[in-house]
């Protein structure tokens, strides 16, 4: 039976090339912010339905999960894929800080909103980041990174909760697995005052790797169920080192309950 895959950050780089990869034999259900770039991904690979919305807003990832949950009875994956590396501190109109809010408080949002038309087959995959290691400094009195932001901070604490909600959504027996994409040659870091900027926008990008090699790694774990549910990978086929507060059930217990206050849930 062809699977139905829910695709976000699919109108451009890793969740582009990924979707490439993957029409010609799954359902693909695509999901992007700019309604043009999308819809061209969507019509070059020929996607089933294309959503846009803009997960700064929290109401328009309720409308876009009641409007995919209208349309399709079972998902079999949800890929959490949209994401990025922001300027800040930026309170968005819900009150939290958007860096958290689009790397991991909406998508956690649409995980929820979208889980009664999970099977206990359906499997969530976060594009999470090697960020999480190497930036972050998580606490739980900051969520957000509200208080004490800095750009990388604000993104290696939002790549962590990618792998303490992957750990949420396994500990309540929802296939999920959490994996960095490789350094990769996109445009995630354009909109950051952050230093690591240099490293994607000058002569510097010539270090990483292509969008559809990024985009082969997240194939992967949408295609094949050959991976370890609860785990993060450090590239496909092998789990990788992580910040050692990814391995913590109740940081994990914490970030959930967190997130369901700050969405009044
Ligand atoms: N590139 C890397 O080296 C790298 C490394 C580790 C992890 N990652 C992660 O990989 C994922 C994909 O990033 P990428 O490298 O492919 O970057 P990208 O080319 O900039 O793609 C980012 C995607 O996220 C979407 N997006 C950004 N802000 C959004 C918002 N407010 N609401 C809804 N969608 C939004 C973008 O939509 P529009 O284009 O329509 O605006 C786009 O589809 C991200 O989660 C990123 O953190 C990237």
């Amino acid at each position: 039976m062809t699977r139905t895959v829910v695709l976000t950050g699919a109108s451009d780089g890793i969740g582009a090339a990924a979707a490439a990869r993957l029409a010609a034999d799954h359902r693909l259900v695509l999901v992007g912010r700019n309604p043009d770039k999308t819809h061209a991904v969507a019509e070059r690979v020929g996607a089933d339905a294309v959503f846009v919305a803009d997960f700064a807003v929290l109401d328009q990832v309720r409308e876009l999960a009641a409007r995919i949950a209208e349309r399709y009875d079972r998902i079999d994956v949800l890929a959490n894929n949209a994401g990025g590396l922001f300027s800040g501190p930026t309170i968005t109109g819900d009150g939290v800080e958007l860096t958290f809010q689009v790397n991991h408080l909406a998508p956690f949002l649409l995980t929820e909103l979208l889980r009664p038309r999970f099977t206990p087959d359906t499997a969530v995959v976060n594009t999470s980041s090697i960020a999480a290691r190497l930036f972050s400094s998580f606490r739980v009195e900051d969520l957000d990174t509200s208080r004490r932001y800095r750009p990388e901070r604000a993104y290696g604490n939002a790549k962590l909760a990618n792998i303490l909600h992957t750990k949420g959504l396994h500990a309540r027996g929802i296939r999920s697995v959490a994996f960095h994409p490789g350094n990769v040659a996109t445009s995630f870091a354009s909109d950051t005052t952050s230093p690591l900027r240099w490293v994607y926008t000058t002569v510097l990008n010539r270090s990483l790797i292509t969008p559809e090699a990024g985009g082969s790694t997240l194939e992967f774990f949408i295609r094949s169920d050959a991976w370890t549910s609860g785990e993060y990978y450090g590239s496909a086929h092998k789990p990788g080192r992580t910040s050692r507060k990814a391995a913590d059930p109740a940081l994990a217990e914490q970030l959930w309950t967190g997130s369901e206050r700050l969405l009044g849930r």
